[in-house]
């Protein structure tokens, strides 16, 4: 049983495949005991050692001065109540104070999982087990449910809350988190996937955690490309395979704390939820609200294990089985037209798809209302009728006519000023009317936490896409949420709006999948601006970056891969110019994920074409290995000249090499001249499909030379061995 229950020293047992998560009842309070490998010990500490004394540190009872809730390792603190520390649930109550104090009331051991209302969470299968705990706090008259849910394959354990008022007054939660762990120590380093647009989640710093707080949040009404809500809290001397590694994740695309706090005892708080600065909800009597799923791996050999754990959790958790279905190569018009694209164009483009061996066309913006620049035209979806004279179905058909499925690009959340949208219904956008509202990309956003406007997100897409044969939708979203006000919200309500928005953003997703269940749905955020676990529960994979360059995208999938998997990381090829090195080094990076195009091939010589059309079919031999093989790093872009990794599944091996001339080097050069497949099977025989090489496993565990590369004037060059066990 992965969750267990000793009631004579009221100790909780959480068990993984490989980890084992403890902690017990103390006078009311929920203590941690442990978290790390199966084989280690559960340790009392504090609790009832009377002599641990802190001064200054309150305690509740005259007589238990060392029980206090400022140096006890806490499964979740409270704010005001004794502990001085960063604290995961603050709620304002009837009496205007935000003292909150909640004691253990009851338990229970659920088959499956608790589901959170409109907000994507982990699947559950026929192992997944959940501890439900009570817990009261009588002055607010709230009740508080604390969740674990163990996925037991994949070592993975998540946490969430609900909030039950029952005070019959309204109570207000300030600051929400939904993981809360106290580590013994402070002896690590923090990870964080930091970025920009077009540079996304960059895996090249450690952070020393100290006794202060670091926070590492979005405040964008999106997970955003500037901070992903992964993290990793690590043993200072980890690395790829050795040490203890935590790694965090949050199951949602709003905003988002992540906090880390080395304390005066020598512990180190770690917390991820919904935070304060961009959440705080008015919590009415009798109404229940739930804190999004955080998640949580450890790993007791490194980061690889960490970053395969996740992609286990991720692949066969969160992506929607219907995704696991071959992908499709793609042919995106985005690159090759901008906003340029009509009728022709777009059936000339799919049939040279089509040509090259691909199964889809996208057609990317452009193609509704006034949207020929970016200036106009979002929010208004009908079809452009001067483009696309006879209506979307009869061109959509004539796309189908040349072998190829077809795929259409959306921004469901957005509103140009210059919109009959906009026009007709201002009151729509996000805005506080007092103010003026900020531009960016020139558009607003639209208050999803009105169901007016979902409902008319509905009806519109309703109507256009009725009897149209769409197979794939792109849904972006290109700016971030400013002036967060609501309409449609009471002033009381105003705290919540995020929250709302995105309950109303995954209700959309939800009526794409239900209205349209052959269809798969493809994320994209200014590319990787939504690269988070929530988004890929509802999608079937996200667009990584809008920087399709070879170079730079090494970096961003290198890093992502971090915590995603590479069955979701989509990856186009764009445009080589004719050079047939570029083309080969795009490919070579493009594989990493699931391999698309995105440049005018109508204008690209034939040798391009033909060399693209080899490289469909050569994909075609290996997908599977990427989508759902294991991954092992080998080395780092940032740290060599070489970034290199493997990936397994079964007989066949990927193994990838990309020199990158030290540009992307950061801090001391480590040199890779060998790449070392530690998993292969020493007694077996490999072929090289690419070059009918064959290797011995033997050799290939103790490391195969790269030879030489072959750099092109900016010094990258790449090389790929597809072996197959003989
Ligand atoms: C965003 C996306 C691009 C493209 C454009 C269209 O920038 O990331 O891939 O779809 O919007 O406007």
């Amino acid at each position: 049983m992965p969750i267990s229950f000793t009631r004579e020293n009221s100790l909780f047992r959480l068990t993984t495949k490989n980890t084992l998560y403890a902690f017990d009842i103390v006078k009311g309070k929920l203590i941690h005991r442990y978290y790390g490998k199966k084989a280690g010990a559960v340790v009392k500490t504090f609790a009832d050692e009377p002599g641990d004394v802190w001064s200054f540190a309150p305690y509740a009872k005259e007589g238990e001065v060392y029980f206090s809730l400022d140096t006890q390792p806490l499964e979740y603190s409270c704010f005001g109540s004794g502990d001085f520390r960063t604290t995961a649930l603050r709620i304002k109550n009837g009496a205007g104070n935000s003292v909150t104090g909640f004691d253990y009331v009851s338990h229970k051991i659920r088959k499956g999982r608790v589901e959170i209302p409109n907000i994507p969470c982990g699947r559950a299968d026929e192992r997944t087990q959940t501890l439900d705990i009570t817990l009261r706090d009588t002055a607010s008259g709230c009740e508080l449910h604390l969740y674990y849910t163990v996925f037991y394959d994949c070592d993975v354990i998540s946490r969430y809350a609900s909030v039950t008022n029952k005070s019959g007054g309204d109570v207000v939660i300030e600051k929400w988190m939904s993981l809360a762990l106290d580590l013994p120590g402070h002896n690590y380093d923090v990870v964080s996937l930091a970025g920009a647009h077009c540079f996304e989640r960059v895996f090249n710093e450690r952070t020393p955690v100290f006794r202060g707080n670091l926070s590492m949040c979005s405040r964008r009404g999106a997970s955003s490309h500037q901070m992903n809500p992964f993290m990793a809290v690590c043993d200072r001397k980890a690395d790829e395979n050795h040490g203890d590694v935590y790694g965090f994740n949050f199951v949602y695309s709003g905003s988002f704390l992540n906090e880390v706090e080395g304390d005066q005892t020598g512990k180190t708080r770690v917390q991820v939820g919904l935070g304060e600065e961009n959440f705080n909800y008015r919590l009415k009597d009798g109404e229940t609200v739930f804190a999004p799923e955080a998640v949580m791996t450890y790993s007791a050999k490194g980061f690889g294990p960490m970053s395969r754990n996740f992609h286990h959790f991720t692949n066969d958790h969160i992506v929607p089985e219907k995704a696991k279905e071959r992908r499709p190569v793609v042919l995106n018009s985005w690159e090759a037209f901008y906003f340029d694209i009509d009728e022709n164009i777009m059936v000339d483009f799919a049939a040279a798809a089509a040509e090259c061996g691909m199964d889809m066309v996208i057609m990317d913006d452009g193609w509704f209302g006034a949207r020929v620049n970016d200036k106009a035209g979002l929010g208004d979806w009908y079809v452009n009728k001067n483009r696309f004279k006879e209506g979307l179905a009869p061109y959509v058909e004539r796309v189908k006519n040349t072998g190829v499925k077809f795929g259409i690009w959306v921004e469901p959340e957005m509103a140009n000023p210059d919109s009959d949208l906009f026009r007709a219904h201002p009151e729509w956008c996000i805005r506080c009317p007092e103010r003026p509202m900020s531009y960016s990309r020139s558009q607003y956003v639209l208050d999803m936490a009105n169901p007016e406007v979902i409902e008319y997100l509905k009806g519109m897409f309703e109507e256009t896409f009725r009897g149209v044969p769409i197979d794939y939708f792109k849904w972006d979203m290109n700016r971030h949420i400013s002036e967060p006000g609501s309409m449609y919200l009471g002033a009381e309500d105003q705290g919540s709006m995020e929250y709302r928005y995105m309950q109303g953003v995954y209700s959309l997703f939800k009526w794409f999948r239900e209205t349209y269940p052959d269809a798969m749905i493809e994320n994209c955020s200014g590319g990787g601006g939504r690269y988070d676990l929530a988004m890929m529960a509802v999608c079937s994979q996200i667009w990584t970056s809008d920087n399709t360059n070879a170079r730079t995208r090494t970096l961003i999938q290198y890093s992502s891969m971090l915590a995603y998997p590479a069955s979701v990381m989509s990856c186009h090829v764009s445009n080589p110019h004719g050079n047939m090195h570029e083309l080969d080094l795009k490919y070579k990076v493009a594989v990493n994920g699931v391999l698309g195009y995105e440049f005018n091939v109508l204008k690209t010589p034939e040798e391009v074409k033909e060399e693209i059309r080899r490289q469909v079919k050569e994909y075609r031999t290996f997908d599977r290995v990427i989508t759902d093989g294991e991954y092992y790093r080998l080395s780092s872009p940032y740290e060599s000249d070489v970034s290199a990794y493997y990936i397994e599944l079964g007989d066949q091996i990927l193994l990838s090499a990309i020199h990158t001339n030290g540009k992307a080097v950061i801090g001391k050069k480590k040199p890779c001249t060998k790449l070392a497949v530690r998993t292969a099977d020493a007694n077996a025989t490999y072929r090289d499909t690419r070059t009918g090489m064959t290797v011995t496993g033997e050799q290939l565990k103790k490391g195969i030379e790269i030879g030489e590369f072959a750099p092109d004037e900016s010094g990258w060059d790449a090389k790929l061995w597809h072996f197959v066990k003989e």
